[in-house]
């Protein structure tokens, strides 16, 4: 090797060589190990949300699903894991007021949220009126994916009501009717296997005081 301007003797390889062994040296295999495992460890990022009204503070590995989140970490069973791939419906819970499949968000994206779940519509002794209504129509039979038909039937009407339109709306200049056509429109993204369809829209009818 040529010894000169711009390049590189056999000496400097030997210099730097020597100089990375010796820092290796210092650190240790164990040191290595530790160094390797914090490289590779999931990123973790502290989320505050308010869920059913009550503030709760997580560490959470960035990439959990606001569904995770829900069930594992605070342990709120009642909305459902159905496909995990936002097909069915059975993950529905309602943030700021709109209905959302919590199987596709991650919980580090709803910072400062507030999140309804089923536990938070109502309780076994003071039922939320759609609740009520799918147990006086028989709105279910396993009941797995009732609370998610739960939260989207309770924001559906408030979309309704909101003037959101939605494929079936006539005409979109105006706001939308609050018929069984949008209803059932509006309710197609949450899929009972039982097929108790016809029964959660007489429940939804009924709250919405309109003709089933
Ligand atoms: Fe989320 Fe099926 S579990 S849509
Ligand atoms: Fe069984 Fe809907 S009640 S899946």
């Amino acid at each position: 090797m040529t010894e000169g301007y711009g390049a590189i003797s056999r000496r400097d390889v030997l210099k730097t060589s020597a100089a990375g062994a010796a820092l290796a040296g210092s650190i240790g295999p164990g040191g290595v190990a530790l160094a390797q495992a914090e490289a590779s460890a999931p990123p973790h990022a502290p989320v505050r949300m308010k869920v059913n009204g009550k503030a709760v503070s997580l560490d959470l590995d960035t990439r959990t699903t606001l569904l995770d989140a829900l069930r594992e970490h605070l342990h709120l069973t009642g909305t459902k894991k159905g496909c995990d791939h936002g097909q069915c419906g059975a993950c529905t819970v309602i943030v700021d007021g709109r209905r959302i499949n919590s199987c596709l968000t991650l919980a580090v994206m709803h910072e400062g949220d507030e999140v309804t779940t089923i536990e938070g519509l109502g309780t076994p002794g003071n039922l939320h009126p759609m609740q009520a209504a799918f147990v006086e129509h028989d709105g279910f039979q396993c009941g797995y994916c009732t609370p998610g038909q739960i939260c989207s039937a309770v924001a559906v009407l408030e979309e309704i009501r909101a003037g959101i339109p939605s494929h079936v709306t006539d005409d979109i200049g105006k706001a939308p009717a609050m018929t069984t056509h949008e209803m059932r429109e509006r309710m197609s993204g949450n899929i009972c296997r039982c097929g108790a369809y016809s029964n959660i829209a007489e429940a939804m009818a009924q709250v919405a005081g309109v003709k089933a």
